[in-house]
Order: structure tokens, then C-alpha cells, then sequence
């Protein structure tokens, strides 16, 4: 059977004209230093003083068995030299995705300082003890949302949700503390490679990897 697209082209939305240009700031060798998880420090930090959305919010992609690659949005929780942790259900697609494959890239974009942060490397998952800790800072409704939601499983519907929600608030009835459910805690990323991204003026932006050789992290500036 024909597609439709055959008989009649598809009319494309132009969206050429939308271009920016980056000069807010540069990034050279020398501010750069040796170290990524100072830069990282730094950039994050000045996200964060910039006023922007979720600064912690970071691209996470997996791939699949079939190596079919997804992204999503997730939340950094916590980072050092250790790694980028999130927080999730392991049973989700992302949670099969990476028992499957434990490697993993992370993006960080702060468009009103014109940055990137690629990140790659593998993945374990985070000390219970740890993820326990966690769970037990959060609000009571998501510590409860944790238990209710079959993250990434079909629903009938939203009353599926709400129905659940209410069972696990009739089963924690009482208890001032939900524990964590065994299907949900925390990821590390820890990084084989970091790269920063500074935007800058005529698409010349400036990009340094830094790849690490056992413990040793080193530094390679890359074409625009
Ligand atoms: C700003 C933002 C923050 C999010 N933070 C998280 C998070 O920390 N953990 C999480 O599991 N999902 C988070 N999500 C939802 C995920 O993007 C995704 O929909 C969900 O985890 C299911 O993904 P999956 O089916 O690929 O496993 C966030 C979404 C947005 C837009």
C-alpha cells in the first residue's frame, strides 16, 4: 500500500531562521584545569547561582538489547569524584535497560550560560544504605507516589494511580517513615569521559574532553 507521503510531500515547518549566537563566555586550558570534577563544581554551581530550571536536570541515555538507544530527563542528586547519581525505579524501562547494559551517557545543558556537560561511563547501582537515606528525605506523598507507580508499565488509565495511591496510603497508614521499595533506589554514572561545551561567537565554540586512563584524567581539545 502507498504511504500518503508518496502522493502529497509532507509541507515542512521552517524553523531555520531560529538561530542564537553564543558569547556569554569561553573556556580556555588554563581556566579549565587538570581536574573535570572541579570544572564540573564550578559550572554547576554557577547553574545553579544563574537562576535557571533544574539546573540538576541531566539527559540520560541507555540503550537496549537490541541497541536501540532512549533518553530521558532525570535529576541529579548527588555528584563527585565517585560519579553522577539519580534516583529511580528499577523497574522501569531505563532500570531493564541498564541491567542489560550498565553503561550510560548523561547530558547537562544550561542555555542561559551556553553549556554542555556530555558525560559517559558505567553505572551501579547506589549503597542501599545510601539510597535508604535518600528516600527517607523525600516528601511523603513521592515516598508514597515510589510505592503506588509501576513506572514505565501500561496503566488503564489514571485511575490506576490514584487507586494505588490510596491503597499505599492505607498500608503506611500510622507510620511516620515508608521505607524504600525494593524496586526503587539509585544509579552512579561513574564517567570514562566528561566533556565541556562553551558556546562561542560563529558556531568556533570551545570543547575540551577529558578521558580518564585508570585514575588519571586527560585533557584533549576538540573541533567545534
Ligand atoms: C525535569 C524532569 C525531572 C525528572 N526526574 C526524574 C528522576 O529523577 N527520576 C526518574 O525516574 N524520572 C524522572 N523524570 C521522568 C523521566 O524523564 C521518565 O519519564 C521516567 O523516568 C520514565 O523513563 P523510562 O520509561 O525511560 O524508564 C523526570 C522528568 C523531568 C521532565
Amino acid at each position: 500500500m502507498n504511504s500518503p507521503s508518496r502522493t502529497t510531500p509532507p509541507t515542512p515547518v521552517l524553523v531555520a531562521d531560529l538561530r542564537t549566537e553564543y558569547h556569554r563566555g569561553e573556556l580556555t586550558e588554563e581556566a579549565a584545569g587538570d581536574d573535570p570534577y572541579s570544572l564540573f563544581r564550578r559550572w554547576f554551581d554557577e547553574a545553579v547561582a544563574g537562576g535557571g530550571r533544574d539546573p540538576n536536570a541531566m539527559s540520560l541515555a541507555t540503550v537496549d538489547a537490541a541497541g536501540q538507544p532512549s533518553v530521558r530527563i532525570v535529576l541529579c542528586k548527588e555528584y563527585d569524584s565517585r560519579g553522577f547519581v539519580f534516583y529511580t525505579n528499577f523497574s522501569s524501562r531505563k532500570g531493564l535497560e541498564l541491567a542489560g547494559n550498565p553503561q550510560a551517557s548523561l547530558l547537562f545543558y544550561w542555555a542561559e550560560l551556553e553549556r554542555q556537560v556530555r558525560i559517559s561511563g558505567r553505572v551501579e547501582k547506589v549503597a542501599d544504605a545510601d539510597a535508604d537515606l535518600y528516600f527517607g528525605q523525600r516528601p511523603r506523598g513521592a515516598r508514597i507516589g515510589a510505592w503506588a507507580s509501576p513506572q514505565s508499565q501500561p496503566i488503564p488509565g489514571r485511575g490506576l494511580l490514584e487507586a494505588r495511591t490510596a491503597e499505599m496510603e492505607q498500608r503506611f497508614d500510622g507510620q511516620a517513615d515508608p521505607p524504600r521499595p525494593a524496586h526503587w533506589g539509585g544509579y552512579r554514572v561513574a564517567p570514562g569521559m566528561i566533556e565541556f561545551w562553551q558556546g562561542r561567537p560563529s558556531r568556533l565554540h570551545d570543547r575540551l574532553l577529558y578521558t580518564r586512563h585508570l585514575s588519571v584524567w586527560q585533557r584533549t581539545r576538540l573541533a567545534p
